[in-house]
């Protein structure tokens, strides 16, 4: 990730379903990062496939991974620990995405995971984000305690290694026009950084806010131009080379 670009991060989830698909996708990615330049790309794919891309990233695009163990080597059987993710080449890794959470992943593992992760070097992009949105903006104090249980373990030091995408559980999966609005992400935005500032002091309120929760080629211009975000958390778009270009190439001309 280069400094003062605005970073699209790609999140595959559980696809493609072979690695010739992986790497085709993987290939049209890079292309599109290549057209876009004043960006950072990056691509987070199933573990089983980081090591194929490991040299095919080029410098164009980066790995990330979706998921980190809490722990650097062990009897932890089907986890993949930080140390191995560095060794193939990962510079970020997705904590806490939603759909893990659902699963049973604590803000504690979360807390413990971002800490595992930044000692090693890669960046901890840690999602937080509120199931429902409510008029009484309850859902802030949500926010809230998600923020500061998911960073209770992570020193100061590391806050340059820190991203924090926000993607409310709502607007995940869907079309573009169920999205949250560029105001509703602006609004969030400001909020995570001040708590980030609670948390970590003045510096926190400089810590990278990316969106993520139905992003395509149609609301990207308006929620990076008035969402007051540093980029994107892209799910179902970004298995769509078309769409993923497209996007990309909006970004990289606002
Ligand atoms: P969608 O872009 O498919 O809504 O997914 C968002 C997300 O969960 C990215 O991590």
């Amino acid at each position: 990730m280069k400094k003062g670009k605005k970073l699209i991060v790609a999140n595959w989830k559980m696809n493609p379903g072979t690695a010739a698909e992986a790497r085709s996708l993987f290939l049209a990615s890079r292309r599109a990062a290549a057209e876009a330049r004043r960006l950072s790309v990056v691509v987070c794919p199933p573990f089983p496939f980081l090591s194929l891309f490991s040299r095919l990233a080029n410098g164009v695009i980066s790995l990330g991974s979706q998921d980190a163990c809490w722990r650097n080597g062990g009897p932890y059987t089907g986890e993949v620990s930080p140390e191995i993710l560095k060794d193939i080449g990962v510079t970020i890794s997705i904590i806490g995405h939603s759909e893990r959470r659902a699963r049973g992943e604590t803000d504690d593992i979360v807390s413990r995971k971002a800490q595992a992760v930044v000692r090693e070097g890669i960046t901890a992009l840690v999602c937080v984000g509120e199931r429902t949105r409510d008029e009484n903006g309850d859902f802030f104090a949500t926010l809230r305690e998600q923020i500061k249980a998911s960073f209770s373990k992570v020193q100061r030091r590391f806050l340059s290694d820190i991203i924090i995408a926000y993607e409310p559980l709502w607007a995940i999966g869907r079309n573009w026009r169920d999205a949250a609005t560029p105001e509703a992400v602006r609004e969030a935005a400001i909020f995570i950084r001040k708590v980030m500032a609670d948390i970590f002091g003045d510096a926190g309120a400089q810590a990278l806010v990316l969106y993520g929760g139905s992003v395509g080629p149609e609301n990207a211009q308006a929620l990076l131009r008035d969402g007051d975000i540093a980029g994107f958390l892209v799910g179902h778009e970004s298995l769509e080379p078309d769409a993923f270009a497209w996007l990309t190439q909006i970004a990289n001309d606002l």
